[in-house]
């Protein structure tokens, strides 16, 4: 069953009444604005995405976040959009109601006409395959009246190709490009969903993560990612590496977009039915709404972990920026507990000592062949058949620099065995041994950390993060403060990176090189 969707639009309009009526501006605009330009009649969803495939026609060229436009299915979305909004004159309409959304490019959309979009994890294997129906957290994105822009540029196999590939570059959308600093690395996996979000070219944007896919793209790039705990979202429909830490999550510009994309991909999918169950008591009454408390710090018992993340050079502009914030969430009523330390964390931050790799490369394996199994039509049916159409495609021109290694070692797996049980038991060790420990010997609300530098703590237990702008190195490129918990602290989380980001408000959007729209 849908949640319940549309109590978040009354907050929303009730907003946009009580602002004065400024001209719409497409460059940082929020969910909450573009409400506003269409309540007003100023803008419609029709004109919404017209500007946005204008803009991603003018600026992707060089940034390659984008893999696929679908711009008739989504212009024929966001005229029936606009049409229920005239009929309904705003009333009942759910809180994402005819807003623009880029979905990285491992989430399957089924769509309908002909230019229904191809999921591919980046890979040449999968053009022309169609999914039956849509990914779960889709379904619920057009039942919450999202509109399906497009997919998101992403590491081909989500980094799981082999170590070589460079981070966000895949065969079909090449070289993903930091829009702050183009020399710089943009992060993946979620490459591309961060670059569009950051460069507005839409303002709300999925992502998928399974050890640092939202989080370390997020800090890069200037925006906010929300990887939520394992289960909340869906992962039914998805290209995913391991059901044991994959999850999937908004990157926008602000916390309460993300706020308001999550609340409408959270809960029970019977597709993905162990996990969304267990989540989905996570899922607080009345919403993730209600979180964005702008004096959310208050009280918060913030845990740093001085020793393990935060290790910068003196006199770094890193050192003084988190100096200053620490100040900040001080003087906002948090009470910072510093110099911790998780005795365990130089093994968390190996993934062959953690066993963290070895479970990968099975739950890879089957993950995979079982997301392939569903799909109504594709032209590769397996891991295997993947394999040799690397081998065999003269596409694949970078096949000889970056090798497949992770997927011919997952494909010499062969379901969870002894092995991985080892591996299952020494995680769950590492988790009950780091993260829960020093939480509850501390009564944590939430830990801080820089940009992704957490990601593996967190993955391994299917923990949930928020990365929120923290400010830019001398050379121009973004990170990120990450705030992350125990499952199901997504309430505390957004209470904390909301009111870090309304004292600070660190994103400038990046000064492109193009003339745009
Ligand atoms: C998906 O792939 C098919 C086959 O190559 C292509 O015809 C179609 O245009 C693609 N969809 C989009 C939205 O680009």
């Amino acid at each position: 069953m849908p949640p319940p969707l549309r109590h978040l639009l009354p907050l929303l309009l009730a907003a946009a009444a009580a602002s004065t009526a400024a001209a719409f501006v497409l460059e940082e605009a929020t969910v909450e604005s573009i409400h506003r330009a269409f309540a007003t009649g100023e803008l419609t969803s029709r004109g919404l995405v017209e500007l946005y495939v204008r803009r991603i026609a003018s600026l992707d060229p060089a940034l390659h976040a984008v893999v696929e436009i679908d711009a008739d299915g989504a212009l024929a979305a966001a005229d029936r959009a606009d049409a229920a909004r005239l009929e309904l004159e705003g009333a009942a309409l759910p809180p994402l109601h005819g807003i623009p959304v880029l979905i990285k490019d491992n989430i399957a959309a089924a769509g309908d006409g002909s230019g229904r979009l191809n999921a591919t994890a980046g890979s040449l294997a999968l053009v022309g395959s169609r999914p039956a129906r849509d990914a779960g957290v889709v379904e619920r994105l057009r039942c919450a009246g999202a509109v399906v822009l497009g997919t998101a540029s992403l590491s081909e196999w989500c980094n799981f190709r082999g170590p070589r590939i460079p981070a966000g570059w895949s065969p079909r959308a090449g070289q993903g490009i930091n829009p702050y600093v183009p020399s710089a690395t943009p992060c993946a996996s979620s490459s591309g969903s961060a670059i569009a979000a950051a460069a507005n070219m839409v303002a709300v944007t999925i992502g998928t993560e399974t050890d640092g896919s939202i989080m370390c793209p997020s800090s890069f790039n200037s925006v906010v990612g929300i990887k939520p705990t394992v289960g909340l979202t869906s992962r039914a429909g998805v290209i995913i590496i391991s059901p044991r830490m994959d999850t999937i999550g908004p990157i926008c510009r602000t916390v309460s977009d993300a706020v308001h994309v999550l609340e409408a991909m959270v809960g029970y999918d019977p597709r993905d039915a162990e996990a969304t169950r267990t989540a989905s008591r996570y899922i607080p009454k009345g919403g993730y709404g209600q979180f964005l408390n702008i004096d959310g710090l208050r009280g918060k018992r913030v845990g740093i972990l001085r020793k393990d993340f935060f290790r910068f050079a003196p006199g770094s502009i890193q050192e003084k920026v988190f100096r200053d914030h620490f100040n900040t969430m001080r003087q906002l009523g948090a009470i910072l507990v510093d110099n911790l330390e998780i005795p365990t964390m130089k093994v968390i931050n190996d993934a062959v000592q953690s066993g963290e790799r070895a479970l990968m490369l099975a739950e890879f394996k089957l993950s995979l062949n079982s997301y392939l199994s569903e799909l109504a039509t594709s032209p590769v049916r397996s891991l295997s058949d993947i394999i040799d159409f690397n081998n065999k495609n003269p596409v694949e021109e970078r096949m000889a620099e970056f090798g497949q290694s992770y997927l011919l070692q997952s494909e010499a797996t062969n379901g969870i065995g002894p092995a991985e049980e080892r591996a299952i038991a020494k995680l769950n060790k590492l988790c009950e041994e780091g993260l829960e420990k020093i939480m509850r010997a501390n009564q944590l609300d939430a830990i801080v950390a820089p940009g992704a530098s957490a990601h593996s703590l967190l993955a391994i237990g299917g923990y949930p993060a928020i990365t929120v702008p923290a400010g830019y190195a001398s050379n121009g490129v973004p990170f990120a403060i990450c705030f992350g918990g125990l499952k199901g602290s997504e309430p505390m989380l957004i209470e904390i990176a909301y009111s870090f980001e309304q004292a600070t408000k660190v994103r400038k959007p990046p000064i492109l090189q193009h003339s745009v729209i």
